[in-house]
């Protein structure tokens, strides 16, 4: 084995009762983690429960000479966060990563969506990874040391039809992680996002068959555990991973173009300038876009 290892580390991985969850689960058990397994047990579109799945991912585990425990409360609840950290810290007493993977769809054409679609998939993702993130936050800013990897989705970051309750809770897990990354940082906490693509009941529909073999979950795995172990160093940053291609996804703007006096007849003239993203630069976080304001106007003065 390598240097990415998990002995005595302890790591939640939300929704890992299936899918790439699962995956990560058992990767994360096979490299020495305590593994907290966390499923509601529910079908795609969140209906549904039971504890069979988690249960059968702690038994693999088990038989595998891991050590896991199930865990089978919705991320969607304050509570149900707080109490799968507590199921780490009263198993294993410790808590150094979380994978927040937990997940379900309701897709609809934008017009045709309901308040209850939108609404229920927002709890689960977005509500559901500030709620299990805040109580393994405040553990790890104690110990001095945590690794957290949020599971985003190209459908938010890029786009997808039919997908604006998703795509709204993917791309706001990139914000959440942000700021996450941004203050953890003096307690050697590192906040990454990940949007996976990978075959599982989720997607299977979506990719033909061809496309369903390419997509294996244990492609996404050794990045996921990756970002999860004390060998990472990096910090808010957006990855993608799936069918073997590993990838670092970039949010950047440019120096633009200037003008204080522009009018929307100017905009309209130097629209490319605008756009024009040619020399990016990737914000830490909003002072590092500052930088930007006086190279345009010295730009501006040339
Ligand atoms: P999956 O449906 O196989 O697994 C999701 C798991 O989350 C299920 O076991 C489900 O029971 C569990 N879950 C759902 N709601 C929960 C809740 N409230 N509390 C706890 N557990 C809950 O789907 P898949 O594909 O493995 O997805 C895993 C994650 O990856 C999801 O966040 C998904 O949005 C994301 N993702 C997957 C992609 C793919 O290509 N498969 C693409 C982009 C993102």
């Amino acid at each position: 084995m390598g240097n990415v290892s998990f002995e005595n580390k302890t790591v939640i991985v939300t929704g890992s009762g299936n899918g790439l969850g699962k995956a990560y689960a058992l990767e994360f058990a096979s490299r020495g983690a305590n593994v907290v397994v966390n499923d509601v047990g529910g079908s795609v579109d969140g209906s549904g429960a039971a504890n069979a799945p988690a249960d059968l991912v702690v038994e693999e585990i088990k038989n595998a000479g891991g050590n896991a425990v199930a865990n089978y409360d919705s991320v969607a609840t304050q509570d149900g966060g707080q109490s799968i950290v507590n199921t780490a810290l009263e198993a294993f007493g410790d808590l150094h990563a979380v994978v927040n993977n937990a997940g379900i769809l309701r897709d609809k054409s934008f017009s045709k969506m309901t308040e209850e679609e939108f609404s229920s998939v927002l709890d689960v993702h977005l509500k559901g990874t500030f709620y299990v993130c805040q109580p393994a936050f405040n553990h790890m800013k104690e110990k001095g040391f945590g690794r957290f990897v949020n599971i985003s989705s190209p459908s938010g970051i890029f786009g997808n039809f039919g997908q604006l309750n998703y795509g709204a809770a993917k791309m706001g897990i990139v914000g959440l992680t942000n700021v996450m990354a941004i203050e953890g940082a003096k307690y050697n906490i590192k906040a990454n996002a990940l949007a996976p693509n990978a075959t599982t009941r989720m997607t299977e529909a979506l990719f033909g068959e061809d496309f369903a073999k390419m997509f294996n979950v244990d492609n996404v795995t050794p990045l996921v555990v990756y970002l999860a172990s004390e060998s990472c160093e990096v910090t808010h940053e957006i990855f993608t991973a799936g069918a073997g291609r590993f990838s670092r996804i970039g949010i950047s703007t440019d120096v633009g173009y200037y003008n204080p006096t522009a009018t929307a007849d100017d905009i309209s003239e130097n629209f490319d300038k605008v756009r024009d993203l040619s020399n990016p630069v990737y914000p830490g976080s909003i002072l590092d876009e500052m930088p930007l304001f006086n190279l345009a106007m010295q730009q501006g003065d040339e």
